[in-house]
């Protein structure tokens, strides 16, 4: 039997990477998916591959950083699913550099998207989860968040702020039979890491006991173990997946 059979899941960051892999996880696991990305473009392709798996969905250009625009787009997609079982909280961006040459603005970019968007995204859905007395909250931080990362003070705080954040959530939701819970990925094979050069590349492999990169479809399996009844009694956890990085 389907896992989400008719669930509604908004995921933001679906148009690419990790966020898509989740949507399409989701999609064939029954549920229907309100895709969130800032380009209508990759919503609308992403939304056209979740159709052809036979389920229902819609496609937002969001900036999850602007109250407004999460605002209205949690409305619309509440006034047309009806409701929400899942949200996941994906988007997320990068500005590396060292503490000394970080500019504010790429401090803010990353913080606003990465935290303040998950806040922001969250609140907009929490009243209806609250009042349907269930849900699920999956957040995707970062390992980085764990255990900090030369040239990433920002998207590091913005990834443990977000493991504060959903602790407090699950706290907050426990009793109204919402679960919240982070993923803390490794580094996966997406656009994000594409990026990286080969040197890095080359280090980073040396800390992962696994010897490789992880593929989007590793974090959508964990989003679905967080989302589905497996995951019914887990809250305010994290989860790591990461070829045994963080251990
Ligand atoms: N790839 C990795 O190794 C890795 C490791 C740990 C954590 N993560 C986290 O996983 C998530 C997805 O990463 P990815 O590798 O798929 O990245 P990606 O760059 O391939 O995709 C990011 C997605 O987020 C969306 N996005 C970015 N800013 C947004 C905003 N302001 N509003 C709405 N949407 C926005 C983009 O449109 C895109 O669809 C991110 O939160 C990232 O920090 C990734």
């Amino acid at each position: 039997m389907s896992q989400l059979a008719n669930q509604i899941a908004v995921v933001t960051g679906a148009g690419r990477g990790i966020g898509r892999a989740i949507a399409l996880k989701f999609a064939a696991e029954g549920a229907d998916i309100a895709v969130v990305s800032r380009t209508a473009e990759n919503s609308e392709k992403v939304a056209g591959e979740i159709r052809a798996l036979g389920r229902r969905a819609w496609a937002f250009a969001v900036d999850v950083a602007d109250p407004a625009a999460v605002e209205a787009a949690a409305g619309k997609i509440l006034a047309e699913a009806g409701k929400v079982d899942i949200l996941v909280n994906n988007a997320g961006v990068t500005r590396d550099g060292l503490l000394m040459r970080m500019s504010d603005a790429d401090w803010d970019a990353v913080l606003n998207t990465n935290l303040r968007g998950a806040f922001l995204v969250t609140k907009a859905f929490s009243r209806a989860m609250l009042k349907a007395r269930t849900g699920r909250i999956v957040n995707i931080s970062s390992v980085i968040g764990l255990i900090g990362n030369a040239g990433q003070c920002n998207y590091a705080a913005s990834k443990a702020g977000l493991i504060g954040f959903t602790q407090s959530l699950a706290k907050e939701f426990a009793s109204r039979g919402i679960t919240a819970n982070c993923i803390a990925p490794g580094f996966i094979d997406t656009d994000m890491t594409a990026e990286l050069n080969e040197e890095l590349k080359a280090s980073i492999l040396k800390q992962i006991p696994m010897g490789k990169l992880g593929a989007a479809e590793d974090i959508a399996n964990a989003a679905l173990f967080l989302s589905g009844t497996s995951g019914r009694y887990i809250t305010g956890q994290v989860l790591t997946v990461d070829g045994g990085m963080v251990m």
